[in-house]
Formats: structure tokens, sequence, C-alpha cells
């Protein structure tokens, strides 16, 4: 699976052990940077993961920042981007069987190194349940600016 990281300086170590976890788990993983722990802004770096997403240059999408939160305020602005703040193994499932999550937003400043990689396993391994959900995302991706239809 093809998989874009990344992180601003906040989860710019948890990036590198997710990287790890991806690699180990046999994903052609994208490093989007950020490449240091300077301070920089997570915007950046959200929104390079999301193109990439968005444009199918990448299946997955990886995100780390203090909280998650902007991460994936950012990458929700992309069209077909389902992005998801995940903390924990409800929300790790459900936004992969109801969602169909392609994105997943980490707070490296909510989650210890280990449960994050546990995490992300569970979220990589969980399938989409279709179905009633399915027809819930196609209403997601038919929302245009400002609530109006989008086609
Ligand atoms: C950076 O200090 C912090 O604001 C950022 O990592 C993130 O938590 C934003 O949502």
């Amino acid at each position: 699976m093809r998989i874009a990281v990344g992180s601003d300086h906040a989860g710019f170590e948890l990036k590198a052990a997710l990287i790890e976890e991806l690699r180990a788990r046999g994903a052609e993983v994208t490093d989007c940077g950020t490449a240091g722990a300077a301070s920089c802004d997570y915007p950046e770096f959200g929104a390079a993961v999301a193109g990439m997403v968005a444009d199918g240059r990448a299946e997955r999408g990886v995100l780390v920042c203090g909280t998650g939160q902007g991460m994936c305020m950012t990458a929700n602005r992309f069209p077909a981007v389902r992005a998801a703040l995940v903390y924990d193994e409800m929300s790790a499932r459900i936004t992969r069987q109801h969602n169909n999550a392609n994105v997943i937003c980490l707070g490296a400043r909510v989650l210890a190194p280990a449960e994050a990689r546990r995490l992300l396993g569970l979220w990589l391994e969980t399938p989409f349940d279709g179905d009633r959900h399915l027809r819930r995302v196609r209403k997601i991706d038919s929302v245009g600016p400002c609530g109006g239809k989008g086609e």
C-alpha cells in the first residue's frame, strides 16, 4: 500500500516511529516532512499528505501533530479525503468500518508511541463495512461548499 506520512515539529519523533512501523508492514512510504524538530506550521504538511491522497498518488495518509486536531482540520479540506482523529481502539476501528477513513490523524502529545503504533496497525487492518455506510460516505463526498450539493 502507498502511504504518505507527514507531521509538524510536535509529531516529528512519532512520525519516525510510525514510518518504521509502516515499512515493517510492507508499505511504500512517502515522507512529506517535516524533516526536523524545528518549529513549523502543521497545515503545510497536512496539505502535502492530503494532496497525495486526493489525487491518488497515495492510498492512505498518516498525519501527526501535537493533538492530531489541526492536521485533521487541514486534511478534510481536500476532496475525497476522509481524515479521522484516532485516539483509542474504538475510534481506530469505527473510522475504518463506518467512515472508510483514508487519513489517520494522531496526537503525539496525547498518545504514547507504542499506543500510536498499535492504533495505526489496527486502523490499517480494519476493513470498510460498506453497505449502508457506503451510502453515507458517498453523501459526504456529495456535499459541496456551504453544505450545497457538490455534484
Ligand atoms: C504545535 O504547538 C501544535 O499546535 C500542533 O502540533 C497541533 O497540536 C495543532 O493542532
